[in-house]
């Protein structure tokens, strides 16, 4: 599936960047501006959201790991390149480097985790995308996670940071909603992947984060061969919204002390 895409910058490293649900690449702007003085940084909208196609799901992470693949294709990504995620977008970029570690020179997981849901979240999962169908919109999935995506000091200091992602997520359609939401229900298990990867994986997270907590960070640095562990200051599970200067300098931290 072609994926619509932005695209920062130049450099000798390629980074991909895949956003969170159901946000869309908007949320990574500032960060890939910012890298994009020294990397070139490209950015789509995953399949579902913004200006990608929203076919009717079930979708699978495989599906759209294989939607990046085509995109690093399209965009002549001979070498291997650096590929980054928050949240759901680490679960396509596990499923990616599940499938091919070889066209991967590092991997960058922002607040996500490698584990499985659990029945009962996958449970939740599958009865929110029937609402979201049945409605045909995606406000029952704005209230389930507007109050859990951002450190909870941001509801009250940064009315604004609410606003903008409260509008990123209702402008997403409703067919590609529930795809993913039944995609991240159905998801494989990669806490095991992380060992046998022998490129260097950053786990980064927002000290605050209440969706994927620190310590899921800390189990995949851990695990990983070659694992590095960023926390970012006063942020929530948004990193990239958050705190985009302190994300888009961890980031860069790590890609240095791997070239
Ligand atoms: C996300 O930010 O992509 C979602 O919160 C991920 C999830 O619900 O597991």
């Amino acid at each position: 599936m072609k994926l619509a895409y932005d695209e920062f910058g130049s450099g000798a490293r390629t980074l991909v960047l895949l956003h969170g649900f159901p946000l869309g690449r908007a949320m990574w702007t500032e960060v890939a501006r910012d890298l994009g003085t020294s990397a070139r940084v490209i950015v789509p909208d995953l399949r579902g959201h913004g200006g990608s196609p929203s076919p009717a799901g079930p979708y699978t992470m495989d599906a759209l790991a294989d939607d990046v693949l085509e995109l690093a294709d399209h965009c002549g990504l001979t070498q291997p390149f650096d590929l980054g995620g928050l949240s759901m977008g680490g679960y396509v970029a596990l499923a990616f480097a599940a499938v091919h570690p070889q066209r991967l020179s590092s991997l960058i997981l922002c607040d996500t985790r490698a584990t499985a849901d659990t029945a009962e979240a996958a449970a939740g999962r599958e009865t929110l995308a029937a609402k979201v169908e049945s409605s045909d919109s995606v406000e029952p999935v704005v209230e389930a996670f507007l109050p859990k995506l951002l450190a909870l000091s941001a509801y009250d200091e940064k009315p604004d940071l609410v606003a903008k992602v409260r509008a990123m997520m209702a402008q997403q359609p409703a067919t590609g909603v529930a795809g993913c939401l039944r995609a991240m229900a159905r998801r494989a298990d990669h806490s095991g992947l992380l060992k046998t990867l022998d490129f260097p994986i950053l786990a980064l997270v927002g000290e605050a984060d209440r969706i994927t907590p620190p310590d899921d960070a800390r189990a995949m640095s851990a695990s990983a061969r070659r694992g590095t562990l960023e926390v970012i200051d006063g942020a929530g599970h948004l990193t990239s919204l958050e705190a985009p200067a302190a994300t888009a300098d961890a980031i860069r931290r790590f890609l240095q002390s791997i070239s």
